[in-house]
């Protein structure tokens, strides 16, 4: 009898021990079946493997292993994803990728757009934000400096969009379910072809061996940086695009790609057009011979879109260029960036990446650690992260499309403000000027095409139905006077 209760209690003992070691697998996911075994074998109380799909685990696992793991990816080997639970992990390993139609040709048409883009890119804007994100000390999904990024960069691209009167363009943020952080999404909609949808992303969030401090300068405070100069650059220009861009900075990517996961989920559970994703996660740490190394991955990457990306260095930065871009391709592992959960859902990516891998693994010193700081790249400034910003303003021009209507926004001396966006001509008066008492458009012939009476201080006209060609628009003043401009539509 005493000898069956001994047992009993033991029995009970150790229960209640392998329950205290393993409480703290709180993570499901997904990672390579190598790594998850070699976990197991040096840290078996921080990882179950619960399933298996060819070299594919799904896991249950600690907090800690997301440390293990980018250690371990520092000298080889992928990460992992994130799982919301048990079942979604294991349906994650035997699903296989959902299949779309392809939405357009890559073609490369609007050389005189990429030409005016070139000139007025800037690479001190670049090195500003990527110091202006180190700032916040860490960009750890959980911690303070994560949200407050966030919510610093829907205010900076909302400013920016401010700044070139664009009102086709809104900045929202997108809460997730699986993550704290949120992400940001900026949208300028497309003026022709609105439902369909060019992609530009890269990750806000930062982590290291202290997520306490986690600058994220290269990884991927770059990222963002050339995303952002990107998009500033398209509105310097006037760019109107013809199809609707989204420019994306994604909430907990480290943590297992959280916040593109359920992006991109979305997008493809309501069947949303996406044409094309870029993804811009480290740019500024040259460690290889060439310039740009796309990521070729055949289940993470699309080779149609990375064949265009390269056309695109081949056009504008080719051997006879005085602007040279080189580049080569490189392996990183399964699903190493936010490009994977787009690519799952059917979706178009690409990735060009700072380095070869092999490279990066050799000479990258600072990758997730606390000293991931501009000042400590090859050069200590944004030169290399530049030549992304290039390639990424060449792909968005060129798979979106300059729409038929087109002509920058500005006040005029006499403080008024008249430009055409989304096919309506759009007019308004500084409160101070006098009040617009009729619009008048005529055509080259001299041959008046509309008047328009009692319009107050601001409004807009739709242009539906013009031909191409050059118009003139005349607003009359109350004080009489008349103020003319010239508009292009083609
Ligand atoms: N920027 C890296 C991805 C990367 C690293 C690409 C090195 C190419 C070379 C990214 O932020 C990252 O750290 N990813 C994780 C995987 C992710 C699924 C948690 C990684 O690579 O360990
Ligand atoms: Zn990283």
């Amino acid at each position: 009898m005493k000898n069956i209760t001994l047992i009993a209690m033991l029995l009970f003992i150790s229960i209640a021990n392998l329950d205290a070691q393993q409480k703290n697998l709180t993570l499901y996911g997904n990672m390579s079946l190598a790594d998850a075994k070699a976990i197991k074998a040096s840290h078996p109380n921080e990882i179950d493997i619960i399933a298996v799909n060819n070299n594919e685990a799904a896991v249950h696992m600690s907090e800690e292993v997301d440390h293990l793991l980018h250690e371990l990816r520092s000298t080889h080997g992928p990460g992992y994803t994130y799982s919301s639970s048990a079942e979604v992990a294991i349906q994650d390993i035997n699903t296989s990728r959902m299949i779309r139609p392809s939405l357009m040709n890559f073609t490369i048409t609007e050389g005189e757009s990429v030409e005016k883009a070139l000139q007025v890119i800037s690479k001190s804007n670049i090195e500003d934000q990527i110091k202006e994100l180190e700032g916040y000390g860490s960009r750890f999904h959980t911690k303070s400096g994560a949200n407050k990024s966030g919510n610093d960069l829907k205010a900076k691209w909302e400013a920016m969009a401010a700044l070139y009167n664009r009102d086709d363009v809104s900045v929202r943020i997108v809460q997730h379910r699986s993550t704290p952080m949120n992400s940001v999404v900026m949208t300028i909609k497309g003026a022709e072809l609105p439902k369909e949808h060019v992609i530009i992303g890269g990750h806000l969030d930062s982590t290291s061996n202290n997520n306490n401090t986690a600058p994220g300068g290269d990884d991927d405070a770059s990222g963002i940086s050339v995303i952002t100069e990107a998009t500033r650059t398209l509105f310097e220009i006037g760019f109107v695009p013809k199809r609707t861009i989204e420019v994306m900075a994604y909430a907990g990517e480290e943590r297992g790609l959280l916040g593109s996961r359920e992006i991109a989920d979305d997008y493809g559970r309501r069947n949303v057009n996406v044409v094309a994703v870029g993804q811009f996660d480290m740019s500024n740490f040259k460690s290889s011979s060439r310039d740009v190394y796309f990521v070729s991955d055949s289940n993470a990457i699309d080779p149609s879109l990375t064949g265009f990306f390269q056309k695109l260095l081949d056009t504008y930065h080719g051997s006879n260029s005085g602007d040279r871009i080189t580049y080569g391709t490189t392996l990183c592992g399964y699903g190493c960036s936010d490009h994977r959960f787009w690519f799952e859902n059917g979706y178009k990516t690409a990735f060009p990446f700072e380095s070869s891998f092999s490279d990066f693994q050799r000479n990258n010193f600072i990758y997730h650690r606390t000293n991931d700081l501009m000042r400590n790249v090859p050069g200590g400034d944004a030169s290399h992260s530049f030549k992304f910003a290039k390639l990424a303003v060449e792909y968005l021009i060129e798979v979106a499309k300059k729409s038929k209507t087109l002509s920058s926004p500005e006040f005029s001396q006499e403080g008024y403000e008249l430009y055409v966006i989304n096919d309506h001509l759009k007019f308004k008066s500084q409160p101070s000027s006098s009040a617009i008492k009729s619009l008048v458009i005529f055509d080259v012939t001299g041959k008046r095409v509309l008047k328009n009476k009692n319009l107050g201080n601001k409004g807009s006209v739709s242009l539906n139905g013009f031909s191409a060609g050059a118009y003139v628009v005349s607003l009359e003043l109350e004080n009489k006077k008349e103020i003319s401009k010239k508009v292009i539509l083609n």
